[in-house]
């Protein structure tokens, strides 16, 4: 019997449900969210847009627009309970770590946090959407030395988080290059963290539980935790010059190259051009063909010698780099993106939910019995 059951490892090549929020197509290297694909939306439309597309499955009319933007940019400041909690963790604490914290202090400080409604729940992402830039934005300055800077509800949502992470508006070049980015990282389907928000919002526990989890399985280096480890990598390898010797180094020792591969995609991440476009404007604009080179020069030779291709993590690492961002605040940049693809999907669980408990196969020791069980001292 056991022999005959075939393991889908890592659940690879299964489809595990339907969802109407976006389409990943290998064959095409396409990815539609809400039937548009994400290159139009980045190049076309602000951020915001596309989140209320993802939410709410159209994109906003003018009206619907404006009033979107005004109900996030007013839900932006932070209760002094939840800066208590960030600033009272200690300074060496991951980003990651502080923002997963930040959001468990907002679930449990919401009185209505258990309330799936979908209105309530739309309620609760739109005000988490809001403050997540600060959240980033404090832990970045509070690395620094620096005090944390109030969000300004006369900008948009990219260029208020530059603005608060920084202290000064950006130009045009960086704020669309970062608000590309926050479109392209919006949502992708089922990937592990927002299968995460699922199975957690498959058992009836509530928003924040789900982004939460979902904030944990995004941190790992094979998941979102890759656009951090890509400047470390650029960092580790030093100079163009030295790619060849440290990836046959990194070959050997059988070491993932960060920033490459993908579980579906297989010729190429459909969103690897349009954000390698952006980085080439940040590359243009402050003058750093430096990282140009080292990413060409580490993307053909790993190509080549493996054809495995550059996922979305290999150009927004550097580009949040040359936007001046730490480097272990790159993935808490992508949760903020993220939460409007995890919101999705939790209020598609929620709209036609079925509990997610998979099989599996045994293969531990036979059945055996206590009275044969001496505790002999
Ligand atoms: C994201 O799912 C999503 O949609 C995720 C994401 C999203 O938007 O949500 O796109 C975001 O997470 C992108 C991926 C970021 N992660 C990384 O860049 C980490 C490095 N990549 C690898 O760990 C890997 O490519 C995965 C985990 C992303 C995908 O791996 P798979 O599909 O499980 O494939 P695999 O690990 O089984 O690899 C198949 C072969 C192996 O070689 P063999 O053991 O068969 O000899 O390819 C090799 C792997 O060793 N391989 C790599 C590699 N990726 C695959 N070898 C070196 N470096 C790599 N990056």
């Amino acid at each position: 019997m056991g022999d005959t059951i075939e393991i889908k490892k890592g659940l690879a090549g299964v489809t595990a449900d339907r969802t109407a929020v976006s389409k990943v197509n290998v064959e095409t290297n396409s990815l539609l969210y809400r039937g548009y694909p994400v290159q139009e939306l980045a190049s076309t439309q602000p951020f915001e847009s596309v989140v209320y597309l993802l939410w709410h499955g159209d994109l906003p009319s003018k009206v619907q627009l404006k009033d979107f933007m005004r109900r996030e940019r007013v839900q932006r400041a932070l209760d002094p309970a939840v800066v208590a909690v960030i600033d009272g963790l200690s300074e060496a604490a991951h980003p990651m770590d502080v923002v997963r914290t930040a959001v468990s202090v907002l679930g449990a400080d919401d009185a209505d946090a258990w309330n799936n409604e979908p209105e309530a729940v739309s309620a609760k992402a739109l005000a988490l959407f809001a403050k997540l830039p600060t959240v980033v934005a404090h832990i970045q300055r509070r690395h620094r030395g620096l005090e944390p800077i109030a969000p300004r509800n006369d900008l948009g949502y990219s260029a208020n988080f530059l603005w608060m992470t920084f202290g000064e508006e950006p130009d045009e070049v960086a704020r669309k290059a970062f608000d590309v980015s926050m479109t392209l990282y919006a949502e992708h389907s089922f990937n592990a963290s927002t299968f995460t928000a699922r199975v957690v919002t498959s058992t009836l526990s509530d928003y924040y539980s789900a982004v939460v989890a979902a904030i944990g399985a995004l941190k790992g280096p094979l998941h979102g935790g890759a656009n951090e480890a890509v400047m470390r990598t650029f960092d580790e390898i030093g100079a163009p010059a030295n790619v060849v010797p440290w990836l046959e180094d990194a070959l050997e020792h059988k070491r993932k190259i960060m920033g490459f591969g993908h579980r579906v995609y297989k010729r190429g991440d459909s969103r690897v051009p349009t954000m390698k476009a952006a980085l080439d404007t940040l590359v243009d604009h402050y003058g750093r063909a430096d990282i140009a080179e080292m990413y060409a020069a580490l993307e053909s030779e790993f190509v080549s010698r493996k054809g495995i291709y550059p996922n979305l993590d290999f150009p927004s690492g550097p580009a949040y780099h040359l936007l001046d961002f730490d480097t272990d605040v790159f993935t808490p940049i992508f949760v903020a993106s993220r939460v409007a693809g995890w919101t999705a999907h939790i209020q598609e669980q929620l709209a036609d939910n079925s509990l997610i408990r998979p099989l599996s196969a045994y293969d531990g020791v036979a059945e055996r019995h206590i009275d044969g069980y001496v505790a002999d001292k």
